[in-house]
């Protein structure tokens, strides 16, 4: 196994955000975690990254117990993390950002450069300009190829597809998609549980700091549960009769 979290709990102040958290990402697999606001999926990836200390249970990442390592370790060891929000840096050029996300490393970042600018080609028209006059997609391409930069053996996405156009979201989860299919694992948070469960090999529902469901994602799709409460409610109830006005979901 890849990564583990085994009965993992963590705190902000007396509010108890992770109740209790086990859950595991096998090398090569895209896993997905779903889940409504404040049910806890960026304090899961901030307790993996080392951004949030656990109160009790166990980070294993290839069975090693890093729960107490700090964050800069946990990046070399190739843990890589997008950040919500994205926390790239404004005043930086797109190529000086992309270089930050190597910092850590002694080896040549040479490839992983080509290669993201070659999955953003975006990046690369714009290499010199400054970060913080980039769009919102763009900015979420950066944090995703500075992540890259470090060259992770497992990627965590915090809402990759948030306040992007839908073409935008299509053409972000595809290049997950590649990323994966060139080697990297990925955990990716969404609340576009959707297209996250068609991309997902196997994924997570996270409610109020606990994991309520685990499944193959395609079987999470078919879910009443979680159609009901994810996937739009329902108007997408299985073997319901198809309604003339309802549009595609492809
Ligand atoms: N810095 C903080 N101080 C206090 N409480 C916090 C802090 N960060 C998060 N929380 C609380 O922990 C819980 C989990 O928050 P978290 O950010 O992990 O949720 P989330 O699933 O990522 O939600 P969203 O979908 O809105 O991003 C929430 O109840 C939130 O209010
Ligand atoms: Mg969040």
């Amino acid at each position: 196994m890849l990564l583990e979290l085994k009965d993992v709990r963590v705190h902000y102040g007396k509010i108890e955000a992770l109740r209790g958290v086990s859950l595991a990402v096998e090398e090569g697999e895209i896993v997905s975690l779903i889940g409504g606001n404040g049910a806890g999926k960026t304090t899961t990836l901030k307790t993996i990254s080392g951004l949030r200390p656990l109160t009790s249970g166990a980070v294993l990442f290839e069975g090693a117990d890093i729960g107490s390592m700090a964050g800069h370790r946990r990046v070399r060891l190739g843990i890589g993390q997008a950040p919500e929000g994205r926390g790239i840096f404004p005043g930086m050029s797109v190529h000086e950002n992309l270089l930050m996300g190597a910092y850590a490393r002694k080896d040549d970042h040479a490839k992983e450069l080509a290669e993201a600018y070659e999955l953003f080609p975006r990046l690369a028209e714009r290499r010199t300009q400054a970060a913080g006059t980039m769009s919102g997609g763009e900015q979420q391409m950066l944090a995703i190829g500075r992540a890259l930069l470090a060259k992770p053996k497992v990627l965590l996405l915090d809402e990759p597809s948030m306040g992007l156009a839908p073409m935008l979201v299509q053409q972000i989860f595809s290049i997950i998609e590649e990323i994966n299919r060139r080697g990297t694992t990925i955990l990716l948070v969404e609340q576009n549980a959707q297209q996250a469960l068609q991309l997902a090999h196997r994924a997570y529902v996270l409610e109020t700091g606990r994991i309520v469901k685990s499944a193959p994602a395609s079987d999470l799709l078919d879910d009443p549960e979680v159609r009901a409460a994810y996937l739009g409610g329902d108007l997408g109830v299985a073997d319901a009769p198809a309604q003339a006005d309802t549009p595609a979901e492809d």
